[in-house]
């Protein structure tokens, strides 16, 4: 599905749009007599009548549909509740709520109006670049779902042209440029994120860890990118012992893939993005219970955004260098499976008692660092569903944070504000390292059930040779049950967006 967007009126001479988008501020509504034209008289007064009535409150996320009925050439108006002063996020969550309702009456061609006090508003706030930005992706992250696989191909919602057109025309040509960089960048990012959303919503007999490099080398031929994909024998040679003994309980051996981006050759600087590429997490001899266990699909998620967000940084070029580097395996009891008691050594030497199989994202993590390290990298980030307790600890709202370094951890928050993804910083005082000090070896592998998302962090930050590291904690932000906002049931393509305006901001 590709959808045409366009500024201006231009872009909406050809055809009648079936729908026309209002964006509404409470302001608006609150003025009652003295306020200005929204669209149409007769349609405008049915609207504050619906306001009087506290029926449409122009609340974020919420739209209200009227037919036009001849009064307006569109055959329905959506008005859009929107706050003004909510920045690029407030715009994402708005347009998705458009999206979806244009989706419930099947639109193929939309306008979308941008009245004057909107334009303003957002132009002295954020500017119009990333107000473009902002529109585009909640329209399009909203409107991408999963795929089902079935016999019959059904029919898909085809949304075919938008375009954004300025009420009020003095500023209209001067702003179109920004409006068009916005909406190029937008349309970029949201291939990124749907990218890593397909991928992970792809069934685990269909996306093992060989047909997840499969599906790197792809993205590197694509984008011209280095890539090398290390098989279970050269991982043998270079001593990735986290790696094998995870994948060791499967018929489908591991792999450890980095792609390398160079954009900058003048410095020694290189951002190692890392992620967990387990393709399915049974837990091992350490089961998990049947419940709910299908989701364990998505177990490869921070692989997932890593590939995403390589996707957009390949396509942009911008003059940094990136190392990104997927540790994936499937994670599966077996007569060969690792088992409690084990004690494995680490690429980088450490050993590790291995107590809970489950606990097996930290030692493929473990190994990736190490990978990135050798390869040059710098300072390191990693995105990883590590664990179920995130979710006790921040419910579905918020990825959790573990680091060794402040600074580091400030701008991936403030890449957090610009892509709209929360990101929240867990505590890592040294007291939580002793949980996983173990008496066979130098560390194992689980502290147990308080502070699982703290211990599971640092276990991985004890592989990070003292650089600059973030983890990011995706258990309860990479797979949703419900949609919500711009984010889909399923695979979310949670922190491309984030890992993005990260490696940007240092250009
Ligand atoms: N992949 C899981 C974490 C997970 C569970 C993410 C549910 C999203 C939803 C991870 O490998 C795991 O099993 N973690 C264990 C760690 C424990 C054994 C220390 C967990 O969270 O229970
Ligand atoms: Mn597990
Ligand atoms: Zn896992």
């Amino acid at each position: 599905m590709s959808v045409q967007l366009t500024y201006g009126v231009r872009g909406s001479e050809h055809a009648a749009p079936d729908a026309v988008v209002r964006f509404v501020s409470k302001k608006e509504l609150i003025h009652g007599e003295n306020a200005g034209p929204i669209i149409q008289p007769q349609i405008d007064e049915a609207l504050r009548g619906l306001y009087a009535k506290g029926l449409f409150k122009a609340d974020p996320e919420q739209t209200e549909t009227v037919t036009t009925l001849g009064l307006y050439p569109a055959a329905h108006i959506v008005f859009a509740g929107v706050d003004q002063d909510g920045g690029a996020r407030g715009l994402r969550l708005a347009a998705a709520a458009v999206a979806k309702a244009l989706k419930k009456f099947k639109a193929e061609h939309v306008q979308i109006l941008l009245s004057e006090a909107l334009t303003n508003s957002v132009g002295n706030d954020i500017g119009a670049e990333r107000a473009a930005q902002a529109l585009t992706e909640g329209l399009l992250l909203a409107l991408h779902v999963r795929q089902p696989l079935k016999r019959e191909q059904n029919e898909r919602f085809g949304l075919k042209d938008v375009a954004f057109v300025p009420q009020g025309t003095a500023i209209a040509g001067q702003d179109a440029p920004l409006w068009e960089q916005g909406i190029a960048k937008g349309k970029l990012y949201v291939e990124g994120v749907n990218l890593a959303r397909d991928l992970t919503n792809l069934p685990g007999n269909d996306l093992t860890p060989e047909r997840l490099a499969y599906h790197a080398e792809e993205l590197a031929r694509e984008l011209d990118l280095e890539i090398e994909v290390i098989d279970e024998w050269s991982a043998a040679e270079q001593r990735m012992g986290g790696l094998l003994g995870v994948g060791q309980g499967s018929i489908n051996p591991p792999r450890m893939i980095v792609i390398h981006y160079k954009g900058d050759s003048s410095t020694e600087e290189a951002w190692g993005l890392v992620g967990k590429g387990i393709t399915f997490d049974t837990g091992g001899i350490s089961l998990k219970r049947a419940e709910g266990m299908q989701e364990m699909i998505s177990d490869m998620g921070g692989a997932a955004a890593v590939l995403g967000a390589m996707r957009i940084i390949g396509e942009l070029k911008p003059a940094i260098n990136v190392i990104a580097v997927i540790p994936t395996a499937e994670n599966m009891p077996s007569d060969r499976a690792i088992k409690p008691g084990d004690v494995l050594r680490m690429m980088s030497g450490h050993t590790v008692e291995i107590v809970n199989t489950d606990a097996e994202g930290r030692l493929v993590l473990a190994d990736g660092l190490t990978t990135a390290i050798t390869r040059g990298a710098t300072r390191l980030v990693d995105v990883a569903t590590l664990t179920g307790a995130v979710s006790v600890a921040l419910g579905l709202e918020a990825t959790g944070a573990v680091t060794n370094n402040d600074e580091l951890f400030k701008q991936v928050q403030a890449a957090s504000e610009r892509s709209g993804e929360r990101i929240w910083q867990l505590p890592a005082y040294p007291e939580y390292k002793k949980q996983i000090r173990s008496d066979a070896a130098d560390l194992k592998n689980s502290g147990g059930r308080y502070g699982g998302t703290i211990t599971g962090g640092l276990f991985i930050g004890h592989f990070a040779e003292g650089l600059p590291w973030v983890h990011l904690d995706i258990g309860g932000t990479a797979w949703l049950d419900t949609s919500r906002g711009w984010e889909p049931k399923g695979a979310t393509g949670v922190m491309v967006r984030t890992l993005v305006e990260l490696v940007l901001q240092s250009k």
